[in-house]
């Protein structure tokens, strides 16, 4: 075939496909790259248990475009069954009074970000992101036409203070200050929450100026020490708050289900521009089953027994492989370490030599808008095994030390 179907694209399409990562050419033994949960934590004979229950006690309802019950209603917004079911669970976590008009079920947390991002942002607005934040949403705020606008990070998560200016700022060159984008508890890729008193103000910064926030909440229950400040969406009064959040990091990612939940109208603004016909029946059927059986608290539970483990063994073997070519700080949950590289060490030599030892991690500028962040390496600690995560990173300490001055 010699056609140059690819110059017929659309300019939407004009990049071409995404390149992916890594390249074949390059083995992986140590995979720190991406947050993969650990397969082994699937809870494979619950899935099929309840997935046969569902077609045998629903049957076709099951495999249709919406329950006949509910109506069209199901193609914007999901399965109500299931909706109604997680509203239950925020209201007993968060203390909120949800229902399932609260919810859009969606293609994973990403879907319910591409489409809040698509509600709420366009031309003329200004939207706030953390300096260093989750690439999928910063690139769906850009594909708005809004400016995007990064916001330094701090040890406590978004610099709220420097929020302030950068709205400021943004108003005096004319633009709409109209949504932040913020994971607040396990910022990704720093690891660090942020303090409740710093979530207050956040919230009247909104309150002041209208601003839309969007919590992304994928990794809030993944914590393996000390106590977990309030959602940001349990403090919300002004309805101005939503919360996106998924079963990947907790059940299993390739179930690609997730929601947006938040006031009703915000939820409205997400349905206006979804253009797909809702999320699986059949899934959303078995997922309502699990929650309704009370699976998902033990899972939680086996999940930050497995993955504090495996933080730990990294934490120790940083230490002792890694402690003269990088500095971290111990985050108390999710799934990453974010090592910032001393100035010893040549970045161009360290990284050619990490990949030559097969360690794969993420290099920091992945996570910026502007190419910085070279210094720093995000590892990913959920998907190898403890003894890999030993070995590897101590693979890691000696590609350092034959790239360091
Ligand atoms: C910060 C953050 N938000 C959202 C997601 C989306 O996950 P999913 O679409 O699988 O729910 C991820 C996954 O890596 C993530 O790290």
């Amino acid at each position: 075939m010699s056609r140059d179907i690819a110059s017929l694209y659309a300019p939407a399409a004009a990049g071409g496909p995404p390149l992916f990562f890594p390249s074949p050419e390059r083995p992986i033994f140590f995979n720190f790259d991406q947050g993969n949960p650990d397969p082994a934590t699937y809870p494979l004979d619950l899935l099929e248990r309840l997935s046969h229950e569902v077609l045998e006690e629903v049957g076709g309802d099951a495999l249709s475009y919406f329950d006949p019950d509910t109506g069209y209603e199901e193609l914007v917004y999901g399965f109500r069954g299931l909706r109604t079911a997680l509203a239950d669970r925020l209201n007993v976590r968060d203390g909120r009074d949800f229902d399932a008009d609260n919810l859009i079920l969606t293609s994973g947390a990403v879907q319910a970000l591409s489409l809040a991002a698509r509600a709420f942002a366009g031309p003329g607005d200004a939207v706030f992101i953390e300096a260093v934040t989750f690439p999928y949403a910063s690139s769906f705020l850009a594909g708005t036409g809004a400016e995007v606008v990064a916001v330094p990070v701090d040890a406590d998560g978004l610099d709220v203070r420097a929020l302030d200016d950068a709205i400021a700022a943004a108003a005096a060159r004319g633009l709409r200050p109209k949504l932040v984008y913020t994971i607040a508890t396990f910022q990704l890729p720093t690891g660090m929450s942020m303090p409740h008193a710093r979530r207050e103000r956040l919230l009247e910064l909104a309150d002041r100026h209208d601003l839309v926030v969007i919590e992304d909440n994928v990794y809030y229950d993944l914590r393996y020490d000390g106590e977990s400040p309030p959602t940001l969406l349990s403090m919300d009064e002004t309805g101005l708050v939503m919360q996106s959040d998924s079963f990947s990091k907790t059940v299993a990612p390739g179930l690609r289900l997730g929601w947006m939940v938040g006031h009703p109208d915000v939820i409205g603004g997400l349905a206006a521009v979804r253009e797909d016909l809702g999320v699986s029946q059949f899934l959303a059927r078995v997922m309502a089953r699990y929650l309704e059986g009370g699976h998902h608290g033990p899972q939680v539970a086996t999940l930050q027994d497995v993955y504090r483990a495996k933080r730990d063994a990294a934490v120790t073997a940083l230490q002792e492989h890694c402690s003269e070519y990088l500095t971290f700080r111990v985050p108390e949950g999710s799934f990453f370490l974010w090592l910032e590289l001393g100035d010893g060490v040549d970045w161009d030599r360290a990284a050619e030599a990490v990949q030559r030892e097969g360690v794969f991690c993420r290099p920091g500028e992945r996570f910026t808008d502007d190419g910085s962040g070279r210094q720093f390496l995000r590892l990913a600690f959920s998907l190898p095994s403890v003894d890999e995560i030993t070995q590897g990173i101590a693979a890691l300490g000696r590609a350092l030390r034959d790239s360091s001055t």
